[in-house]
Order: structure tokens, then sequence, then C-alpha cells
């Protein structure tokens, strides 16, 4: 018998705690929910209430609450989500002097404990803060990663849905570029199972669709007065599974960029495939003209934040 997987979650927050619920009820491994000293009883209650719940739904698994690093040693996947989360009004980038100390205290406690784990940063600003979490940890750029794509990816795919009336089931959207308001949807690859978007939804409309998905995270935040949770971590949990399971699965997520689409030395959205090596491979789309000048425009916003970063004592 093999052994079972360990998951860490950095955060035991709103996303922590929904991604504590997944990993148990998908059985992907054993779950440690960590959050700082002043928390370590609320991640402890959480983690209870949650393995209670597999007595009732039939699952079992460990999950247990910390606040110390030591517990979290030997973690196959890490998805951290510590840090603020946007209140209205609020950029992702105003998260930056907050959320940087965070994230770097996460990498140096990931670092000497969990140096083989294959990590998902969710954080805000994200495209932000998977780079300094590679920077700081130099952990193998292909073990470390950004959720974005999946989730704007989601958002776009449910409007499209309401629109045409069809099964979100059947909608397949990519959305690329920097997790901000000018992330880039790529039409191209945006089809009702296969037959071209553009056959059921009309330009303008489109246009509005776009606006809504580039818009949809403030969206929630404006209505629930924090950041959306449940459609976040299932985008996680959908790549820690790719991972966990070798699954080659084709997902846009936050990659280093080595020259991919004329971009480098940054994380940004672009197709990867996810397996059990981590990011495997990176896929180069042919982007039309309009596309290609929107993901300049995004990796422009997204460099920027990261030179910010960079320079943050
Ligand atoms: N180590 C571990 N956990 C920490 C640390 C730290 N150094 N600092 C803060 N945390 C914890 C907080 O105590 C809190 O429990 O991170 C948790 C964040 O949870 P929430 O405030 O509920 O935020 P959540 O909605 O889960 O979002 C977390 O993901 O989508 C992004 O923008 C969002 O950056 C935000 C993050």
């Amino acid at each position: 018998m093999s052994q079972r997987k360990k998951i860490a979650l950095i955060g035991a927050g709103n996303i922590g705690g929904e991604l504590a619920n997944l990993c148990a009820q998908r059985e992907l491994g054993d779950v440690l929910l960590f959050d700082i000293p002043a928390k370590a009883d609320f991640a402890k209650g959480k983690a209870l209430d949650l393995e209670q719940n597999g007595a009732v739904l039939g699952y079992d698994v460990s999950i247990k609450g910390t606040s110390e690093w030591k517990d979290c040693a030997g973690a196959d996947v890490i998805i951290v989500t510590a840090g603020v989360p946007r209140k209205p009004g609020q950029s992702r980038d105003d998260l930056v002097a907050i959320n940087v100390p965070i994230i770097r205290a996460v990498a140096d406690g990931a670092k000497e404990h969990c140096p083989n784990a294959f990590v998902i940063v969710i954080s805000n600003p994200l495209d932000a803060m998977v780079y300094e979490f590679q920077r700081r940890t130099g952990f193998p750029r292909e073990k470390v990663v950004g959720m974005a794509g999946v989730l704007d990816s989601a958002r776009f795919s449910l409007f499209l849905a309401r629109e045409t009336g069809m099964n979100v089931k059947d909608i397949r959207a990519m959305v690329l570029g920097g997790h901000g308001d000018d992330m880039v949807p790529i039409l191209g690859a945006t089809t009702v199972n296969g037959v071209p978007v553009s056959k059921f939804v009309a330009k303008e409309k489109l246009d509005a669709i776009i606006a809504r998905t580039r818009t949809g995270g403030g969206e929630i935040v404006k209505l629930m007065g924090t950041s959306a949770y449940y459609a976040p971590a299932s985008s996680a949990v959908a790549m820690a599974e790719a991972y966990l399971r070798d699954e080659k699965r084709l997902l846009p997520a936050a990659a280093y960029l080595t020259g991919q689409y004329g971009y480098k030395d940054f994380y940004m959205g672009v197709p990867v495939v996810i397996g059990g090596k981590g990011v495997e491979k990176i896929i180069e789309l042919e982007l039309s003209d309009d596309e290609k000048a929107m993901l300049a425009k995004s990796a422009k916003s997204v460099s920027e934040i990261v030179e910010v970063v960079k320079k943050f004592a």
C-alpha cells in the first residue's frame, strides 16, 4: 500500500476551509490546515468540524489544524491562501504591503519543511505573490504555480452558459494573462463543445461578457465584502489533483515564463500541462493581433507589480 499523500493548506480562512473540504471529500490525502498562532484554535476547530463531516458524507482522511510548520513537514502539495483578501473598492495590487511579508514568511516555512512540495499560490496579487514565493524559496519553477486562469475561465464559462442558455459543462473557455482587470479571454479557444462561441453570442454581448469576466472577482467582493472562495478553492483543487494523480491536464495557470509569448522572468497566466512532474509544458497558442495587444497590456501590469514586490524591503 502506498502512503497517503499529505496536503498542507497555508491559511485556514474562507478559501482554506473550502480547500480542506474539497480535498477531504475527494480523499486526495491527509490535510493540514495551517494558520498563524492567534488562529491555531480556529484552524483546529475547522479541521475537527470537517473530519466529523466525513462521518456523515462517508470519507475518511485525517484533517488537523496547526500553527506549527513542523506538522506540515514533507507535504506533497502546499496551497497558499495566507494573506488578506480584498475589501470593496480595493484592487488586488492594493494588497501588496500586507501580503508580501506574509508570503515571505510562508516561503521560509515551506523551504525549511516541505522542500519537495508542489506549490499552488492563490494569495493576491497573484502573479506577483507566486513570483515572490518562487524567488524566495528557490524551488524548481515547474513546482510553483499560481491559481487564476482556471477561476477566470470558469467565470467566463458561466456567463457564456447563461447567455447561450446552454449547459456550463459544455462551455470550454480560456482566459490568459495576469489575474487582474486586463486578463485576456482567448476566443479561439472558447467553444461550446468545439463549436466556436461566436456562433451563439453576438459581438456586443461577447464584449459585455468579457468585461464582466475581467471584473468578476470585484463583483463578488462588492456583494460579500470579502473575496470569493468556493470557485477559487475548486480551481486550485483541480490543479492539485492533476499533480497528485499525474493527470496531464491542460489548464490555464500562472507559470514562470522563459520567453514564451515573448515574455520572460516573471509569472503570468498561460495554458500549461499539469502532471506528476508539476508544470510539464507551457503551451503557446496562436493569438490574434488584438489578443497579442491585450496580453502585452496585461504583461506590463504584471511586470510593474513584480518590480514593486522585488523592491519591497
Ligand atoms: N501564515 C499562515 N496564515 C496566515 C498568515 C501566515 N503568515 N498570515 C495570515 N494568514 C491567514 C489569516 O489568519 C487568515 O485566516 O490567512 C487566512 C486568510 O483567510 P481569509 O482572510 O478568509 O481570506 P481568503 O478569502 O481565504 O483569501 C485569502 O486568497 O484570493 C486570495 O485575495 C485573496 O489574498 C487573499 C487570499
